[in-house]
């Protein structure tokens, strides 16, 4: 079993007419490649709405802060394709750079608000490029649907309002993050860990999820976040970023936990950077479900 690999948008186009004219209902699930758990959950959930799913991936340029970071990101585009026969997925759109970006490419699309502090404060540009590609590949495959994970939560706050503001017909679903069994958020730069970080690398999830319970219970937010914040440079993290609480629905800055909230950080483990979020209120229940089965959230 394989699945098509499309690098056109002329021949994407005219599948999805395809598909349109029969009725389907079409999910896309954009990617970088480098396929984990976490990829395929989505193309699960995506299943669970959608008659044809389409798998994007793209390794965008315009997302990255560095020549060096770009150069190193992993590119495995035929174990992708090998991981996604089996799930049914209708098409691989791993399209040439060309056909996102020709030549003398002029427009940005910029987010303004969600994009800006937490990860946008540390990786200037980044957003701008996430919308801009995002925008191209939901109109490129037109989908109605799109399979986007929890994990990069502020990703998901500004793919939604471009999808809004723009008015692109498509409904953003968010999944859950998915875990390895230890609590590890799965991330394709995992694989970029020594054998060393690799095991320091859950303390963060676990740090995250107890604060989250001090949060939820009432405890005070500065305490909080600053006993957080030494636990994490404790447990060998070289750097944390940021480590906030911001409102769920918007991403604004929250002094307290009175209205459903997450908690939101970015860390250094040597030369890796991880984030991860955790929710505040439902803290108890993902603390327990450290687990690869994919869930839908609202
Ligand atoms: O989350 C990612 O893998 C990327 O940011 C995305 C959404 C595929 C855009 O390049």
């Amino acid at each position: 079993m394989s699945i098509p690999i499309i690098r056109t948008v002329v021949e994407l186009r005219s599948i999805v007419a395809t598909w349109r004219r029969e009725g389907f209902k079409i999910a896309v699930v954009p990617t970088m490649g480098a396929l984990h758990e976490g990829h395929l959950s989505l193309v699960r959930a995506a299943f669970e709405r959608a008659d044809r799913v389409i798998v994007t991936l793209f390794v965008n340029p315009k997302q990255f802060n560095s020549a060096a970071d770009l150069a190193a990101y992993p590119r495995t585009e035929h174990d992708d394709a090998a991981k996604l026969a089996p799930l049914g997925a209708h098409i691989l759109y791993a399209p040439d750079g060309a056909e996102i970006y020709p030549e003398s490419f002029a427009t940005t699309v910029s987010v303004a608000g969600v994009s800006e502090g937490l990860c946008g404060a540390y990786r200037p540009g980044h957003f701008d490029g996430v919308a801009t590609v995002v925008a191209k590949l939901f109109l490129q495959t037109g989908a109605d649907l799109a399979f986007f994970g929890q994990k990069d939560f502020q990703q998901l706050h500004v793919v939604r309002r471009m999808a809004r503001d723009l008015d692109i017909p498509i409904e953003i679903v968010a999944c859950r993050t998915v875990r390895e069994k230890d609590g590890l958020a799965m991330s394709s730069r995992n694989v970029r860990l020594s054998a060393n970080e690799r095991q320091a690398a859950p303390r963060l999830a676990e740090i995250l999820f107890a604060a989250a319970g001090r949060l939820a219970a009432g405890a005070q937010t500065d305490d909080v976040l600053a006993e957080a914040r030494q636990s994490v440079l404790a447990a060998g993290y070289r750097d944390v970023e940021y480590l906030e609480l911001r409102a769920e629905d918007d991403l604004s800055p929250l002094d307290t936990a009175d209205r459903p909230a997450r908690l939101l950080a970015a860390v250094w483990l040597g030369e890796t950077r991880l984030i991860d979020n955790v929710s505040v209120e439902a803290h108890e229940n993902a603390a327990r479900t450290f687990t690869s089965v994919p869930a839908v959230a609202a």
